[in-house]
Parts: C-alpha cells; structure tokens; sequence
C-alpha cells in the first residue's frame, strides 16, 4: 500500500495514524500511515528521505512546519504561503509540494459547530503560528472583522502588516493590539494561545460576548479547557474545543491525497472517546 506518515519531535502521541486510517477505511482505500520522529536538525533529510524511498504523502506537526515551508517554496498553494508554515507535503512530478490545512480545518469545524464566519465580527486571540495559519481563511471567507489581540501586543501588530502587507484588500477589516483591546462585542472569539496547555485562560476583558457567539479553543481536551470555561461564565452562548479542527485538518490532507472528502463525525466520536 501506499506510504504516508506524520513527521514532529516529539511524536510519539500524535492521533494522525489513527485518524487516516480511519478516513482510509471509510473509503476504500489501502494505505500506510506511520508516525517519524525527525531529529531536531535533520527535518529536510529525513522528509527527502521518505520520498526517495517511495513515500506518497506525509503530515507536518510541531516544530518543523515553517522548515517544510522552506522546504517546499517553490511549489507553494497561497494559503500556505501566507500562513508562512506547512502541514501537508506531497511528491508531484518529482517536486515537493507544501499546502496548509490548519486553517481551512477551522474554518470546517466553525460551520459544523453552525457558525460560519461570513459576516461575523471575529476576536482571535494569540499572534504565534497558531494564529497565523488561521487568519487568511477566516478573512477570505468574508468575516466583518478580525481583530488579532496578544499578549504581547507587538507581535499582534507584525501579524496583521504581514497579511495587510500580502493581501491589501483585507487591511480594512484587520485589527491589531493587546488583550485590552479585545473590548467589544464578538460573534466568535478564537483562543490561538497555548494559555489551556498551561491550565490558564488568556486575560481578556469581560463581556465580550454577542448574543449566540461562538467561543473556540485551538487546544482539545477530555475537559473543558479554561478558555472555553470562563466564556460560558462570561456570556457566550457556546464553547467548542479543537478536536474538530484537528480531524477537518486532516480531512482536508486525505483529500489533497486522495481526491476523496472523508466524513469527519465517525472520527470525531472515536477520538472524543479516547480522550474521555
Ligand atoms: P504557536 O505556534 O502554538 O502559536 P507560539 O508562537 O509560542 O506558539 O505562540 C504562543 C501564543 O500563546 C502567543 O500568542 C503567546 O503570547 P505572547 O506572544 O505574549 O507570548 C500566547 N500565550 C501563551 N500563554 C499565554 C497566557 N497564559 N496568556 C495569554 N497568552 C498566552
């Protein structure tokens, strides 16, 4: 069958094997999917490596996706390239192709949960890669606004002139600052903070809430996270955790794969159980 894997340091509890195997099932179709724990230093051999030996497809995770977007520059699909990292390489005549499918994973996720962004006013809190990759597709999808807050309030600013910068017509709807600044009110409000792996919840002003909004955590857990605990206290009218977006990410892979959309709730409801 067909070799595909997922490639990160560490590795070792990734779900990836399971959910494309899982994909692969429901479809028909007879793959391989195996986890590769690259050495810190050796990301770009060992992803030639698998290639050269006859490898199909492989997954990027944590910390390697901005070196296969540096590994795959010359075949680069846009959204990945504005997102400035890369989660899915595959071989095509002979050349590495890179994509990102964080964020179209989101964006899936987001009109499952029955909140598509078209017209919302969104808050995405957090300015590292997690953010990044993310904000191209909610602004294409046509939200009201996006507003990027951070704790660091720099790096919330050198996020939004990098999209302005790429893609001018959306400069009018971005907006930039601090968590202060996240004041307002907000259809969905994304946490792309890793405040939840930390058991803590970004410090956001109270009341941020529209009537029906949306809170997102990036982050999945058996529990709620923080995050998702203080929105409902705070008025949201619903709280989502990640798992979603990680299996429409994937999804979103198997299909630049294999040309086949997989059904996401079967894999959902698996993992959902594993965690539990
Ligand atoms: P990633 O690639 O996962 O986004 P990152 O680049 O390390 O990782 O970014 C982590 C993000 O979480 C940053 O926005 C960070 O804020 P700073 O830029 O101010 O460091 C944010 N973050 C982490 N812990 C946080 C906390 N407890 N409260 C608020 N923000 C937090």
């Amino acid at each position: 069958p067909a070799r595909y894997g997922v490639v990160g340091n560490p590795i070792a509890h990734s779900r990836s094997p399971y959910i494309h195997e899982t994909f692969a099932h429901q479809t028909g179709i007879s793959l391989s999917y195996e986890r590769i724990q690259a050495p810190l230093d050796r990301f770009a051999d060992t992803v030639q490596a698998f290639f050269q030996e006859g490898g199909s497809g492989l997954n990027v995770t944590v910390p390697f996706k901005e070196q296969a977007f540096d590994l795959a520059q010359a075949h680069l699909h846009p959204r990945a390239d504005l997102a400035g990292a890369v989660n899915t390489l595959w071989l095509h005549d002979g050349a590495i192709q890179g994509d990102n499918t964080d964020g179209v994973g989101l964006l899936d996720d987001l009109v499952r949960l029955g909140h598509p962004p078209g017209g919302c006013r969104i808050l995405l809190v957090g300015a590292g890669g997690a953010a990044r990759g993310v904000m191209f597709p909610l602004l294409q999808a046509g939200c009201a606004k996006l507003r990027v807050v951070n704790r660091t309030p720099d790096r919330a600013r050198q996020l939004r002139d990098h999209v302005a910068q790429r893609v001018p017509s959306f400069a009018v709807k971005l907006e930039a600052g601090g968590l202060p600044e996240a004041e307002g009110a907000w259809d969905i409000v994304i946490n792309a903070t890793s405040s939840s792996l930390d058991q803590t919840s970004p410090d956001l002003p109270a009341g941020l809430y529209a009537q029906g909004a949306l809170a997102y955590d990036m982050v999945y857990a058996a529990q709620s996270t923080p995050f998702m605990q203080q929105a409902l206290a705070s008025g949201a009218a619903q709280a989502a955790d990640g798992l979603g977006m990680l299996v429409a990410q994937a999804a979103a892979s198997f299909a630049i794969w294999h040309g086949v959309a997989p059904d996401i709730t079967q894999v959902m409801e698996g993992l959902r159980g594993q965690l539990a």
